[in-house]
């Protein structure tokens, strides 16, 4: 392998197999024209190994345990940013000026309305909907209310954007306020983006809701430490079902669908369900490593793991320093922070898990901090979701951008019979 190319060799012939290069060292072999030139695909279960696309958007480097967005360090911007201008930063490609930033604050008040018609939908869902299954039916029913788009890059992609962004929240707490059984609350002008969201959800006609600086804080950093996260199962469901021209809010709802599941963003109500259950046994995490230990089981330790990590992600070092100072800036006490720490400690120093290089990933620590804010448990993914929007929708208009964009089709190896005649007993007189 020379430095431009790569040679592979089958049989008698040698094909070259072009090296691309793209940012911080990575590296890539472009197969594109590999099952033209040789009849052969690539058998990559999982995308283990496989770029589907050149992005400018995350870098994330998973042996070191580094995450960046348009080039910011994750930590520099939980630091110092609010959700709203690494959203910004996201779909736009660069941090917004003070200016851009209120004019992008104004029009998402100004987009943070459903359509009126659109309430009579929670209606019809039994209360013990969950969330998640309001937020996808409802994020795709937007494409029938409001104007499909069919270009990228112009006034009608901005709008759509900022009303997706705006209105996402919008839903997510209706969607609370209809399981919960109380009346809607409408967003206010009043409010930045993360206080609306508190207020839409915590305020009622009986009770005035006074957003808490430290809850509206622990929100943003939240928010900012979902916000991308490359080519990850939801975000390759945008692109893949986006790359179809299927709109855009088609394209995002693909994405909260497959965010719903447990090896996913699920992984995060599943944590707090975890830590909840060895609290009520007990408290005692060896029962529960061992259970994880044991492979006739498909239990799993949620919250640890990473197809791309191979080490400490840095979103759960964030996480569980942000849950640290919450819980004590609001003074909480939460048993299940202690059984998570020990849970950790266990597993850190257990030779299963050191062996398979699993350490917690974003999940283990932001339910604690949802808990701690007021967030019920079944809205935690319904938060991660409102947290990946801007990256959804910056890969989204990425992909549209592409002029080397095709339609996602990947191949198979089929392993099924080979060509039967229909027995005759099944043939019709
Ligand atoms: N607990 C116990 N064993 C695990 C875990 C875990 N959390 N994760 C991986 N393993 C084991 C797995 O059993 C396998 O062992 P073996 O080699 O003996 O068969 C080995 O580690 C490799 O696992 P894998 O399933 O092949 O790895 P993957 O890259 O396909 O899966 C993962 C990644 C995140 C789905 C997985 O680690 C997992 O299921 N974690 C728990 C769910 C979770 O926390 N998900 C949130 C992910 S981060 C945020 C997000 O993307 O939403």
């Amino acid at each position: 392998m020379s430095e431009k190319n790569a040679t592979l060799h089958m049989g008698e012939k040698a094909y070259t197999i072009p090296v691309l290069e793209g940012a911080a060292g990575d590296r890539s072999l472009d197969i594109r024209t590999l099952r033209k030139d040789t009849r052969f695909t690539a058998y990559d279960p999982g995308f283990v190994n496989t770029a589907s696309c050149k992005s400018a958007i995350t870098y994330l480097d998973g042996e070191a345990g580094i995450l960046r967005y348009r080039g910011y360090a994750i930590e520099g911007l939980v630091e110092h940013c609010s959700f709203i201008q690494v959203a910004y930063l996201l779909v736009h490609g660069a941090l917004p000026t003070h200016e851009e930033r209120d004019r992008f604050g104004e029009l998402l008040n100004r987009h943070s309305m459903i359509h009126e018609d659109m309430r009579n939908f929670f209606r019809n869902f039994p209360e013990h909907a969950h969330p998640m299954s309001v937020l996808s039916a409802m994020v795709v029913s937007m494409s029938a209310f409001y104007p499909e788009l069919d270009d990228t890059g112009n006034e009608e992609t901005d709008m759509t954007v900022t009303r997706l962004l705006s209105k996402m929240r919008t839903i997510a707490a209706f969607s609370y306020k209809k399981s919960i059984g109380e009346p809607f609350v409408y967003p206010s002008h009043r409010f930045s983006y993360c206080d609306n969201f508190l207020n839409m959800m915590f305020s009622s006609p009986v009770k005035n809701y006074q957003p808490n600086p430290v809850v509206s804080r622990a929100l943003n950093k939240l928010l900012i430490l979902h916000a991308d996260h490359e080519q990850n199962c939801s975000t390759s469901a945008v692109r893949l079902v986006g790359s179809s021209f299927a709109n855009l809010y088609a394209a995002i709802t693909a994405g909260i669908c497959a965010l719903w599941g447990p090896r996913h963003g699920g992984a995060n109500q599943e944590v707090i369900e975890m830590l909840t259950q060895i609290r009520d046994a007990g408290g005692d995490v060896n029962n529960t490593i061992e259970r994880i230990k044991d492979k006739t089981s498909t239990f799993r330790l949620m919250g640890f793991g990473h197809r791309v990590y191979k080490t400490y992600d840095p979103r759960a070092k964030v996480a569980k320093r942000l849950c640290e100072e919450v819980l004590n800036a609001l003074g909480i006490h939460d048993e299940l922070l202690d059984i998570a720490m020990k849970l950790e400690e266990r597993a850190l120093s257990d030779d299963y898990f050191i062996t398979r290089n699993l350490y917690p990933n974003v999940d283990f620590y932001t339910g604690i901090i949802f808990r701690a804010i007021g967030i019920p448990t079944n809205m935690f993914t319904v938060m991660f979701a409102i947290g990946r929007t801007p990256g959804w929708i910056a890969n989204w208009l990425e992909m549209r951008a592409d002029p080397t964009m095709r339609i996602g089709r990947p191949r198979q190896l089929y392993v099924g019979p080979e060509l039967r005649k229909v027995p005759s007993f099944i043939k019709e007189e």
